[in-house]
């Protein structure tokens, strides 16, 4: 076991040491020690609270709830330990951001892409609280969602379909939305991954070779990829989790300045920060830059039984090496995120496991001797929760191009249906471990952020219900026996996928590193085949992000195309009812659609092996997706935020309005309040409070975090100290300028202009608009800023033909601010400068426009990039 910590010691030392290193001008300084939580209002009511439950808890109780009890050392993908003593019970952290992973009746809810296209920000809301209450009905704590980092700055990462979209707006909103609706339930939800995860491959740190550096400055860092975080704090959000690879050369499970400095200090997180599975790689260093939770538990090798923490934590403890007010400040934060959601009043245990589909099975499934029992009791949790899937679904369904108004399709005229992705895959939608192949209707990516579906309405059913001129070809290869009729329809489904890299699929390991932004199993070939011999067709893309449509775009039967997303488990109705025209499609690109991968810079390609760490700089700063093809003059394929309706929207009489009067800083904010830890006693526990209990029958390779009475006493009296992080104090830092509530100072919420304009239904088809707004900034302002970047959108009811609605977006101080690094504060770069706010349907579109200084709107104009 000594043995085994000391080798465990070396690994840890290889953070940043250790190969190729980051560029200089990216750097992590140190910054010590870990801000002490329990200062915001918000959270004043669970800090009393578990600050008197911590203060009666034993070290290694405390050290205990800190720790994963171990991979498959329990029901959930993670379980922390408990102090039955005052019953703090067991937590459970399970996947995923989509629906509860590894069990039965639940709903397999569309992925985030999905959500993102609906620009709905009810919908948002609406699929959060369903997820909460599923999670709630399983007896899970920890919703480990949403995801936000990927952010989806490379088109062939492999998981930005987790997330929003690729713009931070878009990102934010849906994860503040859904939040909001998981907590609602009183489920933790737990923001991912904490940050620059941006591909699979290279992510994570093995004893031969460190996880990329994601190389990011403090500008891009604050405008682009931190963003959607902030807001997520600003939602109130009880945990972060950090992601494999490291930033500005410092692993994220230890980088003191990311967690320490920017996001407890900084955003004023006052919950926890776990480490992402088996992403630590050392135990004090970790502790000491702010880490509060290790996930699942293990130390880099799993299942041996050999900890990061738990019994080294306490050890540490013992002899010093992570002082007590951080070990208190770790456990607090656990027991308060868990106050917070009211965990205390009637929560219930997991009722499943991950690990068997059986009544009965292993209980801890990793250990080499497991007791059995009670695995799974089937617990229905599915309620309406179909309805919001499927609506969601359908909003997010985005037209591309409709020549001719091909679309809506009636129910007489024959179809002919091509491509394996219109009906479920025949060996079971679940057949494939994590969703680890792509066969049959693509619902979601794979990996970890998926759930087993518990049906697949697939689109050749629900198009049969409505169509009986229906002729399917279920194969990627064009068939030689297909006849073309006149006054055929021919549908054509082709698909692309990517997931997480523990699984590759048709030799992509994770990222789209072989299919590259092509559609899979050459879906080009299938269209233009399908083009070639009917005179209209449709596409029908499910996708995880972008794809390369120039192959076929422009081809004269190529009449519609719409893409699908990931719907998940109500794939079907959703896509019916557009096709049918039930409904008007709805749905708008969160990303846009180049017109060639080159259109892109090589900095946002997937970075390959290299000796030591690769380096994933991003050399593009602020430029990524619209606001790089912008910047460059390039015109996409399809804009940023493009869809399509049956319906014909008109913007009428727009109004800005200004909100509070603004200053280059926002107020400075208060001191913070004296935190409930206050009343601790720092002083370094008796030995005994970590005393394995005499006849504790042990199961071996769990994870405990007791000591045997010699090796505590040893540690107590032990006088040699761990070789400390350089840069170390343990001296209160004063507050980071930027600071002040949660998500940063509290005024950058603060409403800076209200844009609300009429939108009327000229057409004859009823559906719903989305109003999208995209700042400008001033000219010479001495910051360079994107050309117009997202900042609010909002969705209308569904207007029928001849109604309007007035909808009102809103830009926020944050919205009209840079980050200025040299201050480390957002400024308005220019009081009384003029902003303008662009009002359109996507960011190619761009139809009115509102001044900041005439306070006055016009329409009948070009947006900037023409
Ligand atoms: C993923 C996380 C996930 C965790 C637990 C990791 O591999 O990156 O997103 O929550 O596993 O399954």
């Amino acid at each position: 076991m000594a043995h085994l910590s000391k080798l465990i010691l070396l690994l840890c030392m290889c953070d940043g040491g250790d190969g190729k290193a980051a560029p200089s001008e990216y750097t992590s300084p140190p910054w010590y020690p870990t801000p002490v939580a329990g200062w915001l209002d918000e959270w004043g009511e669970a800090y009393a609270k578990a600050a008197k439950l911590v203060s009666r808890m034993t070290l290694a109780e405390k050290t205990n709830i800190t720790s994963g009890t171990g991979i498959l050392m329990g029901r959930c993908v993670g379980n922390t330990g408990s102090v039955p003593r005052l019953s703090f019970p067991q937590l459970c952290l399970q996947d995923s951001a989509l629906g509860v992973r590894y069990t039965d009746n639940v709903t397999a809810f569309p992925p985030g892409i999905t959500v993102g296209a609906t620009f709905n920000k009810q919908l948002m809301y609406a699929r959060g609280a369903a997820l909460g209450k599923e999670f709630r009905g399983k007896g899970i704590n920890f919703h480990l969602g949403p995801s936000v980092g990927p952010l989806g700055r490379k088109l062939r990462g492999g998981r930005g379909w987790e997330g929003f979209g690729a713009d931070p707006v878009l990102q934010g909103v849906g994860a503040a939305e859904t939040i909001r609706g998981v907590q609602s339930q009183g489920v933790i939800a737990t923001i991912k991954h904490l940050i620059g995860n941006e591909q699979e491959m290279y992510r994570q740190y093995n004893p031969l070779q460190p996880g990329y550096s994601a190389n990011i400055d403090d500008r891009t860092l604050h405008e682009l990829y931190l963003w959607p975080f902030a807001d997520g704090i600003h939602a109130g959000v009880g945990a972060v989790m950090a992601a494999y690879n490291a930033v500005n050369g410092s692993a994220c499970t230890q980088n003191s300045y990311l967690i320490n400095r920017i996001l407890k200090d900084e955003l004023g997180f006052q919950g926890l920060i776990m480490s992402d599975w088996l992403a630590q790689i050392s135990g004090v260093a970790a502790a000491l830059a702010g880490l509060d939770m290790s996930m699942p538990g293990d130390a880099s090798i799993p299942l041996i039984g050999e900890p990061w923490w738990a019994s080294h934590l306490t050890e540490a403890a013992l002899n010093d090496s992570v002082p007590m007010e951080r070990l208190n400040d770790m456990t607090t934060r656990v027991v308060a995120a868990w106050y917070q959601m009211n965990q205390d009043k009637g929560f219930p245990e997991p009722n499943f496991s991950s690990w068997t589909k059986s009544a009965k099975g292993l209980l801890y499934p990793g250990a080499l001797i497991s007791p059995s029992g009670t695995a799974n009791e089937f617990v229905n949790v599915q309620e309406d929760h179909a309805d919001v899937a499927r609506d969601i679904a359908m909003e997010a369904v985005t037209l591309l191009k409709n020549e001719d108004n091909l679309l809506p399709l009636d129910s007489i005229t024959p179809l002919k249906i091509f491509g394996s992705g219109a009906s479920k895959n025949p060996a079971g939608p679940n057949s494939c471990p994590d969703r680890g192949c792509n066969k049959g209707t693509l619902g979601m990516g794979w990996g970890s952020g998926t759930a087993e579906y518990p049906h697949m309405d697939d689109p050749i059913s629900a198009i049969r219900e409505r169509s009986s001129h229906v002729t399917s070809y279920l194969t990627d290869i064009f068939p030689l026996t297909a006849v073309a009729e006149k006054g055929d329809v021919a549908l054509v489904f082709i698909s692309a996928d990517s997931g997480e890299n523990y699984i590759t699929v048709e030799g992509n390991a994770g990222d789209r590193n072989v299919a590259g932004l092509h559609a899979w199993h050459d879906g080009d070939a299938l269209v233009k085949a399908a083009a070639n011999k009917y005179e209209k067709v449709v596409v029908i893309v499910h996708t995880v992000g972008p794809i390369l449509v120039e192959e076929w775009i422009d081809l004269p039967s190529v009449k519609s195309v719409l893409f699908a997303h990931l719907p998940g488990q109500e794939a079907g109705q959703s896509l019916a009812k557009v096709l049918f025209g039930d409904e008007s499609p709805s749905g708008h690109l969160p990303y846009s659609i180049p017109k060639s991968e080159d259109d892109y810079p090589k900095s946002v390609g997937l970075v390959g092996f290299e000796l030591g760490q690769a380096q994933d700089t991003y050399s593009e700063g602020l430029y990524i997706d619209y606001r790089y093809l912008n910047h460059k003059g390039i015109a996409p394929r399809y804009p940023f935020g493009h869809g399509l309706s049956y319906a014909n929207f008109e913007l009428g009489e727009a109004t800005i309005v200004a909100g509070v009067s603004l200053s280059s800083a926002p107020p400075d904010a208060p001191p913070r309040k004296e935190t409930a830890q206050s009343t601790y006693d720092k002083s370094r526990p008796p030995a005994s409070e970590a005393y394995e209990p005499a006849g504790f029958a042990k199961i071996w390779r769990y994870i405990y975090s007791w000591l045997s009475r010699a090796d505590a006493d040893k540690a107590r009296a032990s006088t040699s100290r761990y070789p400390y992080p350089e840069g170390y104090s343990s001296v209160a830092k004063t507050a980071a300028p930027g600071g002040g509530g949660q998500g940063g100072n509290a005024a950058l919420w603060d409403t800076a202009f209200n844009v609300s304009v009429t939108v009327s239904n000229s057409g004859s088809k009823a559906g719903k608009a989305v109003v999208q707004a995209y700042v400008q900034f001033p000219a010479n302002t001495g910051f360079e800023t994107a050309m117009i970047q997202l900042r609010d959108f909002a969705k209308t009811a569904r207007l029928g033909a001849g109604q309007s609605e007035r909808v009102t977006v809103t830009l926020s101080r944050r919205d009209v601010s840079v980050w200025d690094v040299r201050q480390q504060k957002w400024i308005v770069p220019a009081v009384g400068g003029e902003y303008r706010v662009w009002i359109g349907e996507s960011a190619g579109r761009l139809k009115m426009v509102c001044s900041s200084a005439s306070l006055s709107c016009r329409g009948g104009v070009t947006g900037p990039a023409g």
